[in-house]
């Protein structure tokens, strides 16, 4: 099957969670970081959401020892329902957790040795198919009544083929903790513009930072990715980086760039996490109203 413009469609997307979560203990002592909630979601239901919304049906997780209640998550819960429906309570709320039999698989990371194994780690079930990325700490906020990140970027791949990365511009100082890209020619494609990638440094020194764009956690690839993962090369900070596999790619393979329209949030650390609280609980309907109340007591 292909998309009218000739490229196969993006049905497949693998979450990388089989991370400690150190920067959150004790909290993730005994639950996996993906599952500390923003108002009432999960993280990680947030990026499954993002890739519903852009038409992805199979999820991939990649796992570790410890993560066993995002399976949980995202399966029947037999006693619950059962309760809730004899009590006559509605089940609506438990909707986006359903993904359906067969659409979603588990594979464990047995060590850490890096994003770019995890990815390796899913090489049987992705197949020879393009797949999408989500990092679930990069919570990418959609603006009211705009597309999200992912949606974003499958519509420029249905017109661009090949492979995406989102980025976006962080602060010069802070390049040294992401991979960034050297930025090319700027194309028309997707929701705006589009920058070619010219090459892709993972954690560079600042001064040696070919821009200030890092990559922001959504990737679109072609399953070349794998093979070059095959190899097993080690990179910064002694791991198998996807952002080398990636650069290994570049000159057979084409890349774009896309600029997400909408917010970021780096649910990686503490801060980001509550900024992305207060932003979310803050535009609910139900509370907004109430919350903003409350944050101005707070800093009478
Ligand atoms: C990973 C990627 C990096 C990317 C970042 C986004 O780094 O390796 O290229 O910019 O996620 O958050 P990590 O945060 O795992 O060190």
């Amino acid at each position: 099957m292909q998309t009218s413009t000739g490229h196969k469609p993006i049905r497949t997307a693998v979450f990388p969670v089989a991370g400690l979560g150190t920067r959150f203990l004790p909290a993730t002592k005994a639950i996996p970081k993906e599952m500390l909630p923003i108002v009432d979601r999960p993280l990680i239901q947030y990026a499954v959401d993002e890739a519903r919304e852009a038409g992805i049906e199979q999820m991939i997780f990649v796992t570790g020892r410890g993560k066993s209640a995002i399976e949980d998550h995202f399966d029947i819960a037999f006693e619950l329902e059962k309760t809730m429906s004899e009590r006559g309570k509605s089940l609506a709320v438990l909707e986006p957790t359903r993904l359906g039999p067969g659409n979603c698989a588990y594979v464990r990371q047995q060590e850490p040795l890096g994003l770019g194994h995890a990815i390796w780690c899913a090489r049987s079930i992705v197949g020879d198919e393009p797949f999408a990325i989500f990092l679930p700490d990069e919570f990418m906020h959609a603006h009211p009544g705009g597309d999200g990140c992912m949606k974003q970027m499958v519509e420029a791949y249905n017109e661009v083929g090949g492979n995406l990365l989102s980025v976006l511009e962080v602060p010069r100082e802070q390049v040294s903790s992401y991979g960034v890209i050297d930025p090319g020619a700027e194309v028309s494609g997707g929701q705006g513009t589009l920058t070619e990638v010219r090459g892709l440094v993972e954690k560079p020194r600042v001064d040696q930072a070919p821009s200030n764009k890092i990559i922001s956690g959504r990737y679109i690839l072609q399953p070349e990715v794998m093979r070059v993962l095959e190899r097993q090369e080690k990179g910064a900070g002694g791991e198998i980086q996807l952002t080398d596999a990636m650069a290994q790619m570049i000159g057979t393979q084409p890349f774009h760039a896309v600029t997400f329209n909408g917010r970021r949030f780096d649910c990686g650390s503490k801060l980001g996490f509550v900024e992305a609280t207060l932003a979310l609980a803050l535009e609910r309907e139900d509370m907004g109203a109430d919350v903003r109340a409350m944050a101005q007591r707070l800093l009478q």
